[in-house]
């Protein structure tokens, strides 16, 4: 029999898989495929957003594979975001409605907003700073928020919650929601460990979901950066018969409880490969070891596509 993946538990008591896929940048004409490996190597669920670009081709899939009978909906934790350019509490309904039409689902586990930046929508005449960036827009958090807690209410999508998110952005939030966020979605990696996010998100009943696990794997910034070379991550490896990727993933999860992840793959080995991570336990000197590579580093650079240090 296989074994069950574990769950994490939000503070609803609603239960989140702690492996999911990831699709950021999983191109058309290969993210389906993508899903579907996926489900067949047991995932149960998925993170996608409207800014990907493939939400339609996720949904195509997802159409396919209920129509199969493998599973049902109600099997999958599905997670979509909210984008920069729909913070207007007027347009996040008609963001999540067409999420919704291009999946081909009547409703999502969880939405987020995605980041905490308000761009100007798309279709207004002037798009672009004098930096050439595109144009803040002043909504506050919390107009959005409050949004986003209709959606629940109307049924559209079961939990809320929030991605890139610093402590101060929460704890703001948490003053004025009526609903709690119930996830934080950020990059977390050996080289990128965010324990002070974590731990207060953990006091809050905030889950956090990891990002970015395998640091996008190969050359980040123009720096060598590969947490799947890494020789530490790698002797781990050797010891417990895994791979370099198996190791990073495993250590989300079992670093604290309440932690998801999400790898990105489209390749059926390599989807396969980051799911047999249930049948075998990092010890207390690997995490030891583990916490020790962390040195902030980030792949997701605000400062570089919005033109704002978000985390500064
Ligand atoms: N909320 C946010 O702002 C935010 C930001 C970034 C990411 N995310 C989410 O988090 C997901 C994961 O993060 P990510 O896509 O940035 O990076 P990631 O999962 O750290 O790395 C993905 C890269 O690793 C490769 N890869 C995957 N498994 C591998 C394996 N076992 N061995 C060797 N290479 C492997 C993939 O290539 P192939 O596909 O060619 O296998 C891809 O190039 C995203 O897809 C997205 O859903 C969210």
């Amino acid at each position: 029999m296989a074994t069950p993946i574990p769950m994490s538990t939000l503070k609803s008591g609603a239960k989140i898989p702690c492996v999911g896929l990831g699709t950021w940048e999983a191109p058309k004409g290969e993210v389906g495929n993508g899903i579907k490996s996926a489900i067949e190597a047991g995932y149960r669920h998925f993170d996608l957003a409207a800014v990907y670009g493939n939400e339609k081709e996720c949904g195509e899939a997802f159409a396919e594979i209920f129509k199969s009978g493998i599973v049902k909906r109600e099997d999958l934790w599905i997670t979509s975001k909210l984008w920069n350019s729909e913070h207007r509490p007027e347009r996040v309904l008609a963001a999540c409605q067409k999420t919704l039409a291009d999946l081909q689902l009547t409703y999502l586990d969880l939405y987020l907003i995605h980041w905490p930046v308000a761009h100007v929508p798309k279709d207004e005449p002037e798009q672009t700073d004098s930096r050439g960036f595109t144009k803040i827009d002043h909504v506050p958090i919390a107009a959005t928020w409050a949004a986003m807690e209709e959606l629940v209410a109307k049924g559209l999508v079961k939990h809320i919650g929030v991605s890139n998110f610093t402590v101060a952005l929460l704890n703001d939030l948490l003053n004025s929601c009526k609903i709690q966020p119930e996830v934080n979605q950020i990059e977390m990696h050996p080289y990128n460990q965010q324990w002070d996010l974590v731990e207060y998100c953990q006091r809050q009943g905030i889950h956090c979901t990891a990002y970015s696990p395998l640091v996008r794997v190969g050359t980040v910034h123009g720096l060598p950066v590969n947490v799947m070379t890494d020789p530490v991550i790698g002797k781990i490896a050797e010891k417990h018969k895994k791979t370099p990727a198996q190791i990073a993933i495993r250590w989300q999860f079992q670093r604290m409880p309440n932690i998801s992840v999400i790898p990105k793959s489209t390749k059926k080995e390599r989807v396969i490969e980051n799911f047999n991570v249930f049948d075998f336990a990092l010890d207390d000197e690997d995490l030891k070891e583990i916490r020790a590579l962390d040195r902030g580093f980030r792949v997701c650079q605000p400062i570089d596509f919005f033109g704002l240090p978000v985390f500064a």
